[in-house]
């Protein structure tokens, strides 16, 4: 039985190191080593390059150790086999600490505090509204948006999701189809995005919706945070946006190109965070051993979890 390793853009070694130790009576073996296509019985993959699952003429499953399998459908050769992706409470929390961080430097305006800070000024305007005063709308509410949702309650939040399928989360309240997202983004103060990438939510985050954002907030203006894909929003839209006070400002975490390159005008917006795609990053510690649970499942004739559905493309 082997295991190939298939990552690009982070460091290969902890990820080998750890499947290594938790699957001792497997080889692995890293994509970038010799090894013989026919012998691969299971790939453990983060954006592996296109092409390279379809010349393993024997594998069985893939690993995938993200939670957005976007790179993965978008590899025109991909072989129809079961993809696990990654649900884990590790990067489920990181994703609900980021979101719940950024609302609250929103609410609080922090970005303003600090200015304020640098030029030695001693603020005395109005206090912040109350958490509970800011609608927080959550688009992508699955496993990720559901837990930030529950967190951002807790904090006071007014939070509410929409769902196309009409899914229910306990606690919160719901809006669901296409016939209730205009009354929905009507009533966000702040969007909060977490869709996976799929044709149907490419570049949604864009001008027209952004036009159907609450106006009468107590920010003052509506506020974009989108750390679901860099492919679901239109960056010449959030800025030409925030320059005609459409969106008040963007916390954004994912980009159209990554590394979000040097010319963009993002990176020197007042009016813009930037996050360097690390809002919940795998941690090779805790996702290696989900990996390999899957992997055992597999092998033992057991369902594995998570398995994406390549139809809906999440
Ligand atoms: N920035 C980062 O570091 C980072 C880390 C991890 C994940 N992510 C991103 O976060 C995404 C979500 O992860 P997850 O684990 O929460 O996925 P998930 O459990 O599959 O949830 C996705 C949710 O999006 C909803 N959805 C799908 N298409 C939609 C559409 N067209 N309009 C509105 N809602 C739609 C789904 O609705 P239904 O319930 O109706 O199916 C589902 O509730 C990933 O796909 C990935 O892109 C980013």
């Amino acid at each position: 039985m082997t295991l190939l390793v298939a990552i690009s853009g982070w460091p290969e070694e902890p990820w080998l190191a750890r499947f290594r130790s938790l699957l001792p009576d497997l080889k692995v073996v890293s994509q970038h080593a010799e090894y013989d296509p026919a012998a691969i019985d299971y790939i453990a993959a983060w954006k592996p390059p296109h092409g390279l699952i379809a010349g393993l003429p024997n594998l069985k499953a893939i690993l995938y150790l993200g939670a957005g399998v976007d790179h993965l459908f978008a590899d025109p050769s991909l072989p129809d086999l079961p993809i696990s992706r990654v649900v884990d409470d590790d990067l489920t929390l990181r994703m609900s600490e980021w979101v719940v961080m950024h609302c609250l430097m929103q609410q609080r305006g922090a970005e303003f505090l600090r200015r304020e800070q640098d030029a030695k000024r001693w603020f005395d305007g109005p206090d912040a509204p109350l958490a509970s005063r800011v609608r927080v709308g959550i688009m992508g509410i699955g496993v990720l948006g559901a837990d930030a949702a529950k967190k951002l309650k807790v904090m006071g939040f007014d939070v509410a999701g929409w769902s196309p399928s009409g899914r229910s989360v306990e606690g919160i309240e719901m809006f669901a189809g296409a016939q209730m997202r205009d009354a929905f983004l009507a009533r966000t103060d702040i969007l909060v995005s977490l869709l996976p990438l799929t044709e149907e939510t490419r570049g949604i985050l864009n001008t027209a919706l952004f036009r159907k954002l609450a106006r009468d907030g107590a920010l003052g203006g509506p506020i974009l945070i989108n750390a679901g894909r860099g492919g679901l929003q239109k960056e010449a839209d959030i800025l030409a946006c925030l320059d005609d006070g459409t969106l008040k400002a963007a916390v954004l975490d994912v980009f159209e190109i990554e590394p979000l390159p040097d010319s963009s005008p993002l990176w020197l917006h007042p009016n813009v965070t930037v996050t360097p795609h690390n809002s919940a990053g795998s941690d090779p510690e805790a996702v290696a051993a989900y990996a390999v649970r899957q992997l055992r499942a597999h092998q033992s004739g057991r369902p594995m979890q998570n398995i994406v559905d390549p139809r809906r493309g999440y």
